[in-house]
């Protein structure tokens, strides 16, 4: 059976390296598999936290960008934006009725983003794993490939699809499989090993971004954090090296390597050998995709013409799955 792939991100800011690794590597790999594959940018997610009206567009368009420069071909994958197709809200609100709020209080996403004021929160934010959910479930996916941090989001898709064919006696929602593969599954802070990559850390040395230049990229991997030891021969020597393990996992994830391959080449050496190679590799490896990025940005409407074609395809798949979905539950259809 041909797998069926969904995935997606927020267009909240820049991607960065971790999205890159973690999820876009793989998304490119297992499109040139030939698995049918549909991408999306998820800007009905993206509000769910305080954003700018004016920046959401560009935003939206920056990170379609992204995923052609990293490597997703238009031709072969539905590229598209989320709120394009209505089937994702429709969805969500059928999928709502049967999720539990005490599994959604649990979500560590949630609490995390929520903070200290939980009865602050907005009710999107809460509901954000659900609306989720409908994204997967809508395309009937095989497999979601993400990064480690999704994992609980996945395992929620994965509840509410059975939840639904054992309410209703059915085999209508497939049970999609998280796809989380490869040494980049977990990128962390280059500036705190026990914190993940991320776009909304305060400080932007943490982070790679896709739109770094050389220089930026090799500026942040010169400061990144790290200790005065040397590197150890293998992977059980990093054990209590957050930022030494970070660091050695980005090269073999660059490299499409293992960690233990990198330490073999560099066990021994120190952080002032092995840091200009990584730079070199990370600048070998992330400036095509910057350049890439940069021309496809400069013509608006060719990105609006793939976003155009990709909702064309992924409505087609999604509007029969929401009317399968009433039928099933017995709504009035005319
Ligand atoms: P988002 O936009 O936060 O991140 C996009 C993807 O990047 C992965 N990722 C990482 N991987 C490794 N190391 C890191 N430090 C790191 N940071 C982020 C994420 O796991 C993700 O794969 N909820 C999702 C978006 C979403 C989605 C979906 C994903 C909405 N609907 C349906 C899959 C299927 C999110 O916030 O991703």
């Amino acid at each position: 059976m041909t797998k069926r792939i969904l995935s997606c991100m927020q267009p909240t800011s820049h991607l960065h390296l971790g999205n890159y690794l973690g999820a876009l590597k793989n998304w490119v790999h297992l499109q040139d598999e030939g698995a049918e594959c549909f991408y999306g940018v998820v800007d009905l997610h993206a509000i769910t936290q305080p954003y700018e009206a004016g920046d959401l567009l560009d935003a939206t368009r920056e990170i379609a960008a992204a995923y052609i420069a990293g490597g997703v071909d238009p031709e072969k994958s539905a590229l598209f934006v989320q709120s394009a197709i209505p089937g994702h809200s429709q969805l969500m609100w059928l999928l709502a009725t049967m999720t539990q709020m005490g599994k959604l209080e649990r979500m560590t996403q949630f609490k995390d983003k929520a903070g200290k004021h939980k009865e602050r929160a907005g009710l999107g934010l809460f509901s954000y794993p659900v609306l989720m959910a409908a994204d997967i479930l809508l395309y009937k996916t095989t497999h979601v490939p993400v990064g480690e941090d999704q994992k609980q989001h996945l395992e929620l898709a994965r509840e509410i699809a059975g939840t639904f064919n054992h309410r209703y006696d059915v085999e209508h929602f497939v049970v999609p499989e998280p796809y989380i593969t490869g040494a980049g599954t977990r990128v962390m802070s280059l500036r705190d090993g026990s914190q993940k990559m991320s776009k909304s850390a305060d400080s932007d040395m943490s982070r790679i971004n896709l739109t770094d230049d050389a220089d930026m990229i090799a500026k942040k991997i010169r400061k990144a954090k790290t200790d005065p030891e040397p590197l150890p021969g293998d992977l059980k020597g990093l054990e209590a090296r957050p930022e030494a393990l970070n660091l050695v996992t980005i090269y073999a994830a660059l490299a499409e390597t293992s960690g233990e391959k990198v330490l073999e080449e560099f066990g021994g050496k120190s952080f002032s050998e092995f840091k200009p190679a990584l730079s070199d590799l990370a600048v070998a490896k992330l400036e095509p995709i910057t350049r890439r990025m940069n021309e496809l940005m400069s013509d608006k409407a060719e990105i609006d013409n793939i976003l155009v074609k990709g909702a064309e395809r992924a409505q087609a798949v999604a509007e029969p799955v929401v009317e399968d979905t009433m039928k099933i539950m017995g709504f009035w259809r005319g």
